[in-house]
């Protein structure tokens, strides 16, 4: 018997991915498919243009740089849907299709008066990038509401569910950036959020901007405005100027490399980790090498976070490349740290 296609999968040939990265870099693919539900995800796991081309999955762009054009298929993830799966007095189980984009997410459970996604507002890319590499900002990871995630085995096409553990979560890193690269596409996530928000505010500029705003009561949506507030003046908009956020994790050192560089630079930054090693702010190495505000071509790092590279309008990716590779080498000249992208570069 013959099964009939339940959809037509619609490839386009030759396209620009330039409005698909937040680099806003100009390369092509040769085939480009928007995939809108489960159903056409699966017709697509048969199909013969998948199966005989290399291919990559992309959310929102916003962690990507592309260095050359990509000789197989961008499948651009477009899957829907948010709902409240169950709750009891404490918390509630609120679910959404990888395609989501993220802060809108986020938007929703603060309108809804649920806690846990206040201080995680405004980060780009979409629900399915979040656990790939475990987001965070403003002293809260997504590990903290994670529940759980349904994802497709690619080799299996079988639909698995991951908990918490089974997710390996670590500093921008999970299973899926590591043991599991390539095999998996996150079909959705579960978060865990609280009915009574326990408020984090500690970290960095929080209060002090609570306070500028006038904001007294300390409340989901007030923080979430202050944090909006913050990364809105401090991190470029990839619309008005291409960039991908934070290039490079910030590093982890030993005690020993820590204490030699600490009394040759009494004002370094830094967080005591819990196996006492310390992490040191890259933009703070990046800053000490001379690179903050400093512009090579077409790209630079920007004037007023020297971690984030950033695309003046014509960059190509590999001129961002370079800069990044410059950027990398005069660091370990001078402080003997090897800092490490955080954006995944085709
Ligand atoms: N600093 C500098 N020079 C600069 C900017 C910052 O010396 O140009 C120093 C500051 O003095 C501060 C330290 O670096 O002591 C940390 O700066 P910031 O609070 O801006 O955070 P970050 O470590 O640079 C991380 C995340 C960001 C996240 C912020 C806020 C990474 C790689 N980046 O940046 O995430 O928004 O904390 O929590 O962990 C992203 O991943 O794309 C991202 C933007």
């Amino acid at each position: 018997m013959q099964f009939c296609k339940l959809f037509m999968l619609h490839f386009q040939e030759n396209v620009s991915l330039k409005a698909y990265n937040t680099f806003g870099i100009d390369v092509k693919t040769s085939y480009f498919i928007e995939i809108n539900s489960e159903t056409m995800l699966f017709e697509l796991l048969s199909d013969e243009i998948y199966l005989s081309h290399a291919y990559m999955f992309i959310g929102g762009g916003s962690n990507l740089l592309f260095t050359k054009d990509f000789d197989g298929l961008v499948i651009k993830n477009n899957l829907k849907g948010i709902t409240i799966d169950e709750q009891d007095d404490e918390s509630i189980l609120l679910n959404s299709q990888s395609g989501e984009v993220w802060h809108e997410l986020v938007l929703k459970s603060i309108s809804l008066g649920y806690g846990g996604l206040e201080n995680l507002s405004l980060i780009p890319g979409t629900v399915g990038a979040a656990p790939m590499q475990n987001i965070g900002a403003y002293g809260v990871e997504l590990k903290d509401v994670f529940h759980s995630l349904k994802a497709v085995n690619l080799k299996t096409k079988e639909i698995e569910t991951f908990n918490l553990e089974q997710c390996r979560f670590g500093y921008r890193e999970s299973i899926f950036k590591k043991e599991a690269k390539g095999q998996y596409f996150i079909l959705s996530v579960t978060l865990r959020l609280l009915k009574h928000p326990k408020i984090n505010a500690s970290y960095g500029a929080i209060l002090t901007t609570l306070d500028e705003m006038g904001f007294r009561d300390l409340t989901i949506q007030n923080v979430s405005k202050a944090i909006i507030k913050i990364r809105s003046t401090k991190l470029p908009d990839p619309k008005q100027i291409g960039n991908a956020g934070s290039f490079f994790k910030n590093p982890e050192i030993d005690e020993d490399q820590y204490q030699t560089l600490k009394s040759e630079y009494p004002q370094m930054p830094s967080y005591l980790l819990e196996n006492a090693n310390y992490k040191i702010p890259a933009a703070w190495l990046i800053e000490q090498c001379g690179w903050k505000g400093k512009r090579i071509g077409n790209c630079g790092s920007h004037q007023d976070q020297a971690l984030v590279l950033v695309n003046y309008g014509n960059a190509n990716g590999s001129e961002v490349y370079s800069l990044a590779m410059d950027i990398q080498k005069s660091v370990k000249e001078k402080f003997n740290i090897l800092i490490q992208p955080e954006v995944n570069i085709y």
